[in-house]
């Protein structure tokens, strides 16, 4: 999928998706850190009526699967986030609206799909109170407030190449500010520029609980990785955190999800729900991160590749494979339902149990 994606999509956009920060250490980590990860299958366990079913962020899923909010995707369809979204409702799978998605998400949740706002912490705290009241209207579940985005991460893709947005990919919930305005050069990235026009660097543990109070959804923290932060995380009334280090498009150099997850896992403790996303690429890995103490991923870059190859049938491919992938090892590893799943133990390739 992701080479059928690479041949219909321009440069910019490819950059855009693929690229992670710096030398992009962290990117390339995050499928190492899942590839290392070993499980012990139990066997003689009756897996003949296995199911994924779960519940994750308090909505029914049939896998323990998300769509990651991500930007910007009609840069990679016409339809963008609508398609992706249709996919993701078709699967029964909840889908994470991007606060630069490049539609509404008043038209995102027209699809039918189980829907949570993104959030990043922005200068407007009117205009970001306003997007809390949208999203409470349009029937959003939860909300996810991004925290490992004081500025964005240094995307070496994108400012060599100058990276500017088509007209036409816009941030259609901040009022639509279209691409190409300040023009990116070589050097400089029009999305980084934006980004720093509207995004907050001052967020603290403070402002968190401020968010947590002026709503009744869920809330969900997106970025977590040290366990103290997962702490606190849990003291500011979180309901959810995403052990993220944003696919590696943030601090290049921070430590790998799957390597993270564990003592996040152990400090939160029950106290709230633990996903995790950055480098799941198929089924396999979502037993990982389950084995590894989460309820659940969010699915990220493999999404983009299903849509730009091929819309939401491309999509749909994508959530079929990793179900079939996650059904199939689900049986493999003697687990006939996801809290089993959750039981098996797990070693690193080269360490002991
Ligand atoms: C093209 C693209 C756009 C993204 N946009 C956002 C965003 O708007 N908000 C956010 O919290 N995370 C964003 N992310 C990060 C994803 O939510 C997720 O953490 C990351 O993609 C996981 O890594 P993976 O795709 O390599 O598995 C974006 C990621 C990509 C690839």
């Amino acid at each position: 999928m992701r080479a059928a994606a690479g041949a219909t999509t321009t440069a910019d956009a490819w950059n855009f998706v693929e690229g992670g920060s710096g030398g992009e250490h962290t990117m390339r980590e995050n499928g190492l850190a899942f590839d290392r990860v070993r499980l012990l299958p139990r066997v003689a366990v009756d897996v003949a009526g296995r199911t994924a079913r779960t519940r994750l962020l308090g909505l029914p899923v049939p896998v323990p699967l998300a769509v990651a909010p991500m930007a910007y995707q009609t840069w990679l369809h016409p339809d963008g986030e609508v398609a992706t979204a249709a996919a993701a409702a078709a699967a029964g799978v909840p889908f994470v609206v991007s606060m630069m998605a490049s539609r509404t998400v008043e038209d995102i949740a027209a699809t039918g799909a189980a829907t949570v706002m993104q959030l990043y912490w922005l200068r407007d705290r009117g205009l970001f109170r306003e997007l809390i009241g949208r999203a409470e209207a349009a029937g959003c579940a939860a909300l996810m407030l991004t925290v490992d985005v004081p500025l964005l991460g240094r995307r070496l893709r994108d400012m060599r190449g100058g990276l500017v947005r088509p007209a036409t990919v816009v941030a259609a919930n901040l009022g639509g500010a279209g691409g190409g305005a300040g023009a990116g050069r070589a050097g400089r990235s029009e999305v980084a520029l934006h980004t720093k026009v509207l995004f907050d660097p001052s967020l603290s543990w403070a402002d968190v609980a401020w968010v947590r109070s002026v709503t009744r959804l869920p809330l969900v923290l997106k970025g977590i990785l040290d366990p103290d932060d997962a702490a606190l995380a849990v003291d500011a009334g979180a309901d959810a955190v995403v052990v993220s280090n944003h696919g590696g498009r943030q601090l290049d150099g921070a430590v790998a999800t799957a390597t993270a997850l564990p003592a996040v896992v152990d400090a939160i403790a029950g106290r709230c729900e633990v996903l995790v996303d950055s480098g799941i690429r198929g089924g396999v890995d979502v037993l990982k991160a389950l084995a590894l103490g989460a309820a659940g991923v969010l699915v990220g870059r493999p999404l983009l590749w299903g849509l730009a190859a091929g819309g939401a049938p491309g999509v749909t491919r994508v959530f079929d494979l990793i179900s079939e992938e996650l059904h199939e090892a689900m049986a493999l590893a003697g687990c006939p339902d996801v809290d089993s799943a959750r039981r098996l133990r797990t070693s690193v390739a080269g360490g002991g149990c």
